[in-house]
């Protein structure tokens, strides 16, 4: 029979199973299941939103599938992730997991969620779809290769830690007003990130107006080791103060970033965008990214259960 285990926090030796299965997912997928926001939150044991369903099975001494919630912005971000050698049970444990997770959600006082999904297949929208999950949001992973040959003609520095947190706040907040993953960060969060091993000032470009943080591009560089990936520099978080938009700094910001990465050996550069994003999404293809997956959300709106205070 299998059991279901729902986790508010996560202990350093589930996280550790997790991360086997997530290990075993991505030797057999050719990448990282589940997304940097959800990664972050699982190995950092949990922030308030957080919940980690574990299901197992007798016989067998690893997860046969995890599941996740996180809290965004506005909404909860939900992923899935079924052991290689278990897909075959994904009708069954599909449905498993997300009418828990949506359970958990009810309890915690309803609102959305978006199931994130890579490339999804019809099985996957059947999925969605009885569980009352229409689509939603779409994602691009857009790539191009280094250098551009392009210059960059405004003047970056790197980001000081600790100085620079507020005014880093207070830009990304206003330009991702509304954003469900990127909007509404907290000092702790971004305490957090810049925590993590890959975290480098010198890849993170500031351009200062009048001695005011006006636009930002943060780049991250992929380790091919850790992730089982091809090594990529990514432009991890890129924005320009509301104040300054249409004023090419969008364009000059990722044209820093991406002279930082091809300074540092990288020759492919990636990004997330969401599709609906016009303005990033055509600055993006001006210099020269293409589409090279998608990643698809289903959406549903959970009401809050009798019980939820
Ligand atoms: C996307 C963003 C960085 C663009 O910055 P910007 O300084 O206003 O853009 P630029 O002036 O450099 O414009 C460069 C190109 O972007 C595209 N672009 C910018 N704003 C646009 C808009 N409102 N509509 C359509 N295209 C737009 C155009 O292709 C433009 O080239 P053009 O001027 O030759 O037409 C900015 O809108 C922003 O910070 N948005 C919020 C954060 C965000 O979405 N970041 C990207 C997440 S992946």
């Amino acid at each position: 029979m299998r059991c279901l285990e729902i986790k508010r926090q996560m202990a350093t030796d589930e996280i550790a199973h997790v991360t086997e299965l997530l290990d075993a997912a991505a030797r057999a997928d050719g990448r990282r299941p589940l997304s940097d926001h959800l990664y972050l939150d699982l190995v950092n044991g949990g922030l308030d939103g957080f919940a980690g369903f574990l299901a197992s099975e007798p016989g067998h001494d690893h997860p046969v599938a995890y599941a996740q919630i996180s809290r965004g912005n506005d909404a909860y971000a939900f992923e899935l992730v079924i052991h290689p050698h278990h897909r075959y049970e994904m009708a069954t444990l599909g449905p498993e997991l997300i009418d828990a997770a949506i359970d958990v959600v009810a309890g915690a006082g309803g609102g959305l969620v978006n199931w994130w999904v890579f490339e999804p297949t019809s099985a996957h929208v059947q999925l969605a779809s009885d569980a009352g999950m229409a689509p939603g949001r779409s994602l691009y992973q857009m790539r191009r290769s280094l250098p551009t040959g392009l210059d960059v003609t405004v003047t970056t520095r790197a980001f000081v830690p600790g100085s620079d947190d507020q005014a880093w706040l207070s830009v990304n907040n206003r330009a991702f007003a509304g954003h469900g993953e990127q909007g509404g960060w907290t000092l702790d969060t971004f305490c957090q990130r810049q925590q993590e091993a890959w975290f480098d000032p010198e890849g993170f470009r500031v351009h200062d107006i009048d001695g005011r943080m006006a636009a930002f591009c943060w780049t991250k560089v992929h380790d091919p080791a850790a992730r089982g990936e091809d090594p990529l520099g990514e432009i991890y978080v890129i924005a320009v103060d509301p104040d300054f938009h249409g004023r090419g700094l969008g364009k000059q910001l990722t044209l820093a970033g991406l002279e930082h990465l091809a300074g540092r050996g990288i020759t492919e550069a990636m990004l997330y965008v969401d599709a609906d994003n016009v303005a990033a999404v055509s600055l993006y293809e001006q210099l020269g990214f293409r589409i090279h997956c998608t990643n698809a959300a289903f959406v549903v709106d959970v009401a809050p259960s009798g019980g939820a205070s």
